[in-house]
C-alpha cells in the first residue's frame, strides 16, 4: 500500500503566474473566460457551461476536491487575481494525472506548460509519485504538444470510455501520454522553463 502523500501547496508560484485554490466567488470569471467558451471547453470531459449556477457548482466541486487529495489549481497573471485558466492533477495509489484549461485570450504564450512543470516539479518532489499522465483527444493538438512541452510522450491510443460530449456522446479515439519519474529527472535539465513557451 503507497504512504500517503504530502499535502500539496494552495498555492504556486511560477515567473509569470501565480497558481492558487478555487473560491466560490470566482464563478463568474471561470464561467466568462473559459467554462462558456465553446472553444475552450470543445475536448473536455464536461459540457459547456449555459448559466453560471452551473459554474458555480463546478467550483464547489473542486473545492472539495482538495479534501478528497485532489487538487485544482486556478491560473492567475499577477498583479491580477482573476483566474485565467486551472490546472488540476488526481493522484491515484502512485501516480497522477494532470488536467487543463486556459481562456483563449491567453492561448499560445507557454501559460500552461509553465504551469504544468510547476505541478510536476510538486508531485515529483513526494518520492510515492512514480509518474503522471494526461488523456487527451487524439484530435486535441493544443493539449498534445502541451504534455510534450511537459517532458511526456505516448505511450497507448485507445476509445473510450472517455467522452467528450461538447464533441460527440461516443466514446472517441484518444492517446495517453506520461512521464516516469526517472524519464523527468532525465529530461528537466536539458528543457529550462525559457524552452518551452
Ligand atoms: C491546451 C491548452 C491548455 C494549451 O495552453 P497554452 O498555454 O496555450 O499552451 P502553449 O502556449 O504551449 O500552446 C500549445 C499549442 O497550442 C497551439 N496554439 C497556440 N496559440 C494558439 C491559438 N491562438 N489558437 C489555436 N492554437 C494555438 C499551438 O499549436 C501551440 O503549440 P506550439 O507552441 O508548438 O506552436 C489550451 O490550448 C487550451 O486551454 N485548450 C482548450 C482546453 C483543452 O483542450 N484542455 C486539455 C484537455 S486534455
Amino acid at each position: 500500500m503507497t504512504a500517503p502523500l504530502t499535502p500539496m501547496p494552495g498555492t504556486l508560484r511560477t515567473p509569470r503566474l501565480l497558481l492558487r485554490r478555487p473560491r466560490r466567488d470566482d464563478a463568474p470569471a471561470i464561467f466568462r473566460n473559459w467554462a462558456s467558451v465553446p472553444v475552450a471547453t470543445l475536448y473536455l470531459s464536461w459540457r459547456t457551461h449555459q448559466s453560471v449556477s452551473e459554474t458555480e457548482t463546478h467550483v464547489q466541486t473542486t473545492v472539495e476536491w482538495w479534501e478528497r487529495g485532489s487538487h485544482v489549481w486556478l491560473i492567475t497573471l499577477p498583479p491580477s487575481d482573476e483566474p485565467v485558466g486551472s490546472i488540476g492533477v488526481r493522484v491515484h495509489d502512485s501516480d497522477a494525472d494532470l488536467g487543463y484549461v486556459l481562456s483563449p485570450d491567453h492561448w499560445g504564450q507557454g501559460i500552461v506548460p509553465e504551469a504544468g512543470r510547476a505541478v510536476m516539479a510538486e508531485l515529483f518532489a513526494r518520492p510515492g509519485i512514480a509518474s503522471v499522465w494526461a488523456h487527451l483527444d487524439a484530435a486535441n493538438v493544443q493539449s498534445e504538444r502541451t504534455v510534450q512541452k511537459l517532458g511526456m510522450t505516448l505511450v497507448d491510443r485507445f476509445i473510450g470510455p472517455v467522452v467528450h460530449p461538447n464533441v460527440s456522446d461516443a466514446p472517441r479515439p484518444c492517446l495517453k501520454y506520461a512521464v516516469s519519474r526517472s524519464e523527468w529527472l532525465e529530461w528537466l535539465p536539458s528543457h529550462p522553463p525559457s524552452a518551452i513557451d
